[in-house]
Parts: C-alpha cells; sequence; structure tokens
C-alpha cells in the first residue's frame, strides 16, 4: 500500500458520530467535505452507503467519494460507521435458530490455501456452527468456490434459508456471498475495482466485515496473510488492517481474532482446484505427508481458535487439542462429506480421487540448479497456477477444475538438479510453457539453507488491537 491516503487518520481523536442534526444531506457537500480534510459522521456515511446500495447515488459521484477516502483515509470512527452502514444495507442472517454459536474464519487470500475444507468440518465436528460465506478466485489468488465446484453437483448458490437448513443438518456450510447480503458493498466494490481504491485499510475492512456481520457471527477468525504472496506485502500494513478489523468487529459485537500467517510459500502442496480438495481429503483421512504438514498445523491453529470462540473450548490450545481428535477419529472428514452431500456434491469422486483428475497436460519441471529452495515469489507461483486455466482474469470467466500445479519440493528444501520439482496440470498443452516459464523465474536457490519462516507471527485480539492502531506510526 502507498503510505498517502492509507492510514486511518486522526485515530486516536475521537468525535460524537451519534449527530441528531436532520438537515437534508447532499452528496456533493459530502464529498467536498471529505475532499477539504474532514470527518465525516455517521448519518453522512450511512446516506452514502444506503445511496450505494439502493442506486440513488450515481456512480461518478460514488467514485469520487471513494477516491477522496482513498486519498484522506478514513479515521477509525468513519470505519466503523462504514462498516455498519455497509452491514445494514441488505438483510442480515441470523444464526440464532441454530441452537449454536456460529463463527466463521476468513483469509485475506493466498496460493494453496485451502484450510477451509478442514476448517469449517472440524469446527463443525465439535459443535460449533459455521456459516462460511466465501469468494472466487481472482488474480493471482485461489478461491474456495471454484474449488468446491470442482466437486461434480455442488452448489454454491444457496438460499438463505438452504444456507440455515445445511448448517443445522451438517454444523457447516460453504457457499458464495448473495444479492441480499451488504448490496452496498457489491456496488462499491465493483467500482474501487476500476476507480484504483481497493487498497484502503478502512475500505478493505468495511467492504469485509460488513459482509461477515451481515451473517449475524457470533465469532470470527482472520488469517492475515504476510509474505510474498499475499495482497499487502509490508508487513506493518498487514498488521495495521488486522488489528483494524478486530477493533472495528469487537466494536461491533463479534468476538474476532487476527492471525498473521506466514504466505512466503504456497501453503501444502497442491495449488488449483480438484487438487487442493485431494490434498485436505487425505489430510482428513489421517494421512499425515511431510509436505501437508503446514496446511495441517495451520487448520488446527485456525480451527483451535474457532472452537474457542465458538464456546466449545476454554482456549484456542485447547480448541487445538479438540481439532485434532476430530481430524485423527474422522468426525472431520464426516462432516465434510455431509456438507457435501447437503450441497449436491457427488461424493463418490473421493473414492477414487487419481482418475477422477483429468487434466489436458501435465509436464514434471525437473529442478534446474542444485541447493537449498531460497526464496519463492509466491504471487508469481499463483499467476502460473491461473495461466495453467486454474483462475480467472476477469470475474465471471470460467475455471478448469482439473488445473493446477503439485510442488514437490518446499522452501528450505535440498534438491538435487534433475529431481522433480514441480507438477503443472494445464488445460491443453498450449498453456503449459507459461507457467512453466513463470515457475522458473520465481524460484532461487542458494548453497546454504535459508531462514525459516515461523508459520504464525503475531496474534491480535481485543486486549492488543486498539492499542495497536492508535500507538503504531504508519509511514
Ligand atoms: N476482500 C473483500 O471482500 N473486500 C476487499 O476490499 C478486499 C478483499
Amino acid at each position: 500500500m502507498k503510505s498517502e491516503g492509507t492510514g486511518v487518520g486522526k485515530a486516536g481523536r475521537r468525535r460524537d458520530m451519534t449527530s441528531t442534526n436532520s438537515a437534508p444531506l447532499h452528496m456533493i457537500d459530502i464529498i467536498r467535505r471529505k475532499r477539504d480534510g474532514g470527518e465525516l459522521d455517521a448519518r453522512e456515511i450511512a446516506f452514502v452507503a444506503a445511496g450505494a446500495a439502493n442506486g440513488s447515488i450515481p456512480e461518478a459521484e460514488l467514485a469520487a467519494w471513494l477516491m477522496t477516502s482513498w486519498l484522506k483515509g478514513l479515521s477509525l470512527d468513519e470505519t466503523r460507521a462504514l462498516t455498519l452502514a455497509m452491514r445494514d444495507s441488505g438483510v442480515k442472517f441470523s444464526p440464532a435458530g441454530l441452537g449454536r454459536r456460529a463463527v466463521d474464519k476468513h483469509s485475506s487470500g493466498g496460493v494453496g490455501d485451502k484450510t477451509s475444507f478442514l476448517v469449517a468440518p472440524l469446527a463443525a465436528a465439535c459443535g460449533v456452527a459455521v456459516p462460511m460465506i466465501s469468494g472466487r478466485a481472482l488474480g493471482h489468488t485461489g478461491g474456495t468456490l471454484d474449488k468446491l465446484e470442482a466437486i461434480p453437483g455442488y452448489r454454491t448458490a444457496l438460499t438463505l434459508a438452504e444456507f440455515e437448513a445445511v448448517i443445522k443438518n451438517c454444523g457447516a456450510s460453504i457457499i458464495g456471498q448473495t444479492d441480499e447480503l451488504a448490496p452496498a458493498d457489491r456496488k462499491l466494490y465493483a467500482l474501487r475495482d476500476r476507480t484504483g481504491t481497493v487498497e484502503n485499510p478502512g475500505l478493505i475492512c468495511a467492504s469485509i466485515l460488513s459482509k461477515k456481520l451481515a451473517a449475524g457471527l457470533d465469532g470470527l477468525v482472520l488469517d492475515v496473510k504476510t509474505g510474498s504472496g499475499a495482497f499487502l506485502r509490508r508487513q506493518e500494513d498487514a498488521e495495521f488492517l488486522a488489528a483494524l478489523m478486530v477493533a472495528t468487529a469487537e466494536a461491533a459485537g463479534t468476538r474476532t481474532v487476527a492471525l498473521m500467517t506466514d504466505m512466503s510459500q504456497p501453503l501444502g502442496r497442491a495449488a488449483g482446484n480438484w487438487i487442493e480438495l485431494v490434498e485436505c481429503v487425505e489430510l482428513l483421512r489421517g494421512e499425515r505427508p511431510a509436505w501437508s504438514e503446514d496446511l495441517r498445523e495451520l487448520s488446527l491453529i485456525l480451527a483451535g481458535w474457532m472452537i474457542y470462540l465458538g464456546g466449545k473450548a476454554e482456549s484456542a490450545k485447547t480448541g487445538y487439542t479438540l481439532a485434532e481428535a476430530a481430524l485423527d477419529d474422522g468426525a472431520g472428514l464426516a462432516a465434510f462429506m455431509k456438507m457435501v452431500d447437503a450441497q449436491g456434491g457427488d461424493v463418490s469422486v473421493f473414492d477414487d480421487m487419481k482418475s477422477f483428475h483429468k487434466p489436458g497436460a501435465t509436464e514434471i519441471v525437473a529442478a534446474w540448479e542444485s541447493g537449498f529452495v531460497a526464496e519463492m515469489d509466491t504471487t508469481a507461483l499463483g499467476w502460473a497456477v491461473q495461466r495453467t486455466g486454474a483462475g480467472r482474469e476477469k470475474a465471471g470467466e470460467p475455471v478448469d477444475p482439473h488445473a493446477g500445479i503439485l510442488f514437490h519440493a518446499r522452501r528450505g528444501a535440498k534438491i538435487e538438479k534433475g529431481q522433480p520439482f514441480a507438477t503443472v496440470y494445464a488445460t491443453k498443452p498450449e498453456l503449459l510453457a507459461e507457467p512453466v516459464a513463470i515457475l522458473k523465474r520465481a524460484i532461487r536457490f542458494s548453497k546454504t539453507p535459508p531462514e525459516p519462516v515461523p508459520l504464525v507471527g503475531r496474534v491480535f485480539t481485543q486486549e492488543n488491537a486498539e492499542t495497536h492502531l492508535v500507538s503504531t506510526p504508519r509511514s
């Protein structure tokens, strides 16, 4: 993120956001006030969010407001007001009828990031309700919905009533964003994409949390990626966003925790669609391959926090132990299969996962040097995966469920020239050359092993998030 316009302005200064002034509002006044460095009150912000949702504010005016907000930054109060106004712009899902606390996990996006298929059934198996609303692949990162749709018949578009019925029956349901939840975000996010106003912590926070809070969650676990494959590469930006989301969601009444986690290499072994599901189902079946150890560990840590926030464990550590037991005794696998079946997916494809995998073209890439795998440009690796046909360039394009990349060496591994480094699966033979070339440029070998990077870094909770926002100077 650039330094200008990305800060939460005047973080320490609070003002009364409950203005009772009922004078009519005009978008031009709101834009000019923000442009001139003023701070908007909750009523003005609600006016913008409602106008975005119901179409009463023209796109040109919304775009100008987004750019002024990007340039000037949103204060903590403005961020909170925007989050709540966007949450309230549509219908809300109420998990009250589920009879259990509802907890979701949200990741800021990565390569091979497939923890949802583990944490949702593991937390469900431990008695937590998991209403998970996920996204599609865009840019260099994969999308949970595209991966699930690799299972023939799996429906990601459920009505809220169907969503509730699946959660009641299976403990977890993973679906896509509906038109009814937080429609202001749908409008504003599409405009941000077209106007260069995506990378702003206040706007990102309001966008992500409005959807999560509209789902009525009791608890939320945020997995904020750092390192070469993360959207926010600078550690301080990622930490700031994590703390901002925790403080904002907590102020809205949702218990929230954010874990800073490593994305300096793909998570686990597979990056693609079907092949990522295979890696997760192998773990759910109790297999423990060395190449999936980071995926297993991170999933248990995240599930542990979900189980804790869901009131089923005294601590995240106890939650981890319960999640591990559900992995070992097959309860997680049973919950996963039940959910897939309830959403129309053909679970028989998991009987012979190898035969189901039918990529259009395959190339085994041999290591082109001997040495330690020292550095992986994980964003580039994500683009390599996308170019196999597994991802999309524009929203709405189809993806190939069978395409992707399997990595045979992890960061820090010692490899000899000629040994298999990765297997690339593409939609057709002509689509092999580009991902292979990107892959080769993305890796650096060294004579000595690289410094290990911890899988989980800082953890932000209600206790430290607000202090971090106010006390950490931002460049
Ligand atoms: N994901 C979202 O839903 N919104 C953002 O602004 C960024 C990522």
